[in-house]
């Protein structure tokens, strides 16, 4: 992945942030984005599926990131006189991708097919919970190697070493 914390940004507006809005199950303080994305506006709002923007989550290892052109093919009409959408429209003329910053990262010598999981019926939810309430996308659970085990347990999913390790 090429997408990677900056790692010169400062912690002061992160500190304010877990001063204002302490959570106690945040793993990480939200990353600062280029454009304050909202998920409660266009998934609790008005329903738009996960999957309509991060099409590739039930298809490849990985999940993406939704195109300025998404973006655009509603907001070249909608909410156009929005500062953080004039932001975006920014962009789309200056024909560069949005560099969102990666909130969510599993260490390099884990596989994990993000695919898979979506097809055996795991609901988005259950790993990225709170997500459709988010101003800011943040991570509220921990993808340590026992959340992964407990639950491959359960569902009967391989804990076999190689299949999680390269
Ligand atoms: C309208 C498009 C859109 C919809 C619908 C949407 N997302 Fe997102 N999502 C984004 C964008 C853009 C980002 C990157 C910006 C950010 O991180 O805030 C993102 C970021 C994320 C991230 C963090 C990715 C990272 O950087 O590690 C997760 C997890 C996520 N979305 C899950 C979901 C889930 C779960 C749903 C459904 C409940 C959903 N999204 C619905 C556009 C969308
Ligand atoms: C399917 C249509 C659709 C898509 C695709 C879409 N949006 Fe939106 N977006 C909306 C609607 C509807 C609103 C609410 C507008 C309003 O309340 O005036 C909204 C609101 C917003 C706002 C809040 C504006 C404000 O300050 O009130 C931002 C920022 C935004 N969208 C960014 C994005 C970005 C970035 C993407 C691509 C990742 C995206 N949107 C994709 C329909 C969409
Ligand atoms: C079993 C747990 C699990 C489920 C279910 C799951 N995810 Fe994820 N998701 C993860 C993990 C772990 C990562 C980090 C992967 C990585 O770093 O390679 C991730 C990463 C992401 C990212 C960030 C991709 C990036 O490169 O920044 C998005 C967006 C995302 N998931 C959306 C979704 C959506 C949408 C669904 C449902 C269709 C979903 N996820 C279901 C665990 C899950
Ligand atoms: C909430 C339940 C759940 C969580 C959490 C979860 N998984 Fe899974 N995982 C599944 C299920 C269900 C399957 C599908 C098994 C199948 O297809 O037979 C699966 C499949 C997989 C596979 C493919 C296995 C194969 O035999 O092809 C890998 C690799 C994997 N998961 C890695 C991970 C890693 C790494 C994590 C933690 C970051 C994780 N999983 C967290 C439920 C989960
Ligand atoms: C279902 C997926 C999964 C399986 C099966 C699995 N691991 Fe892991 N493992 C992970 C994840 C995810 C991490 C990263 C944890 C983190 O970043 O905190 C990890 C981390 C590790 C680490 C590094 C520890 C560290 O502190 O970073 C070792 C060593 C390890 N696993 C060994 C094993 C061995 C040995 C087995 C077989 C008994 C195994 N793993 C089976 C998912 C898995």
């Amino acid at each position: 992945m090429t997408r990677k914390r900056p790692l010169t940004a400062s912690a002061a507006p992160f500190l304010i942030l877990a001063l204002l809005f302490p959570t106690g199950t945040a793993c990480a303080d939200p990353l600062p984005q280029p454009i304050a994305f909202p998920h409660m506006v266009h998934v609790t709002g008005y329903g738009f599926d996960c999957l309509y923007c991060h099409s590739s989550a039930d298809k490849s290892q990985y999940a993406n990131i939704p195109s300025v052109w998404k973006c655009m093919t509603c907001h070249r009409t909608i909410a156009t006189d929005k500062p953080e959408v004039k932001k975006l429209a920014q962009y789309w003329q200056e024909k560069k991708p949005v560099p969102w910053n990666k909130v969510i990262d599993v260490p390099n010598h884990v596989y994990f097919p993000h695919w898979k999981m979506v097809n055996a019926k795991v609901a988005c939810l259950t790993c990225h919970p709170g997500m459709e309430h988010a101003w800011v996308a943040e991570q509220k659970r921990e993808f340590g190697m026992g959340m992964c085990m407990d639950c491959h347990r359960i569902r009967k999913a391989s804990i076999d070493c190689w299949t999680c390790h390269y």
